[in-house]
């Protein structure tokens, strides 16, 4: 078989890069132990109340200094568990000052979900025996829609909070 002298080249340099980013890969992954961000603290998934962020009474937003919150969030199919109110009902929508930093600290009870607060880069997958969690400033005032963007159930689509960024 004759190979042209370009198509040499193209091989070469086209098996090279695959050989230099599996090797980036291998190295960052076996090497360096990297994984995703949210893979930090381990938790036991059928009971995660054994994590203090994740007692009944420390769900929801906390405020935690003069501009800091922390919002801990027990995800299950098909809902988020962000606490209850003074009433006793269950919290779907929470309300942050503009400029705030927010610590998401979300677990699963069930299987793998997703946290997106849409429109911002708060982004994760909510997998079981894990805590993800994430920091951010929310700086833009508005509504947002928190979503499960994992497939989890037939109630996936009922799975959604709002958190609301005010002036
Ligand atoms: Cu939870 Cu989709």
């Amino acid at each position: 078989m004759h190979l042209h002298k370009y198509e040499k080249i193209w091989l070469t340099f086209g098996i090279g890069s695959l050989i230099v980013f599996l090797s980036v890969l291998g190295y960052g992954a076996f090497w360096q132990g990297t994984h995703p961000q949210s893979h930090g603290v381990t938790i036991d998934p059928n009971n995660i109340e054994s994590n203090e962020a994740f007692k009944p009474e420390n769900l929801g937003l906390t405020q935690v200094d003069d501009d800091k919150y922390i919002v801990n969030i027990a995800a299950s199919a098909f809902y988020y568990d962000l606490g209850k109110d003074e009433e006793g009902n269950s919290v779907k929508h929470i309300r942050i000052p503009k400029g705030s930093t927010v610590l998401f600290q979300v677990a699963t009870k069930d299987v793998v979900h997703g946290f997106n607060v849409a429109g911002t880069n708060v982004n994760m997958m909510v997998e079981p025996g894990y805590v993800s969690s994430l920091e951010t400033v929310m700086n833009k005032p508005g509504t947002y829609t928190i979503v499960c963007n994992e497939y989890c159930g037939i109630g996936h689509h009922l799975m959604y909070a709002t958190l609301e960024v005010y002036e």
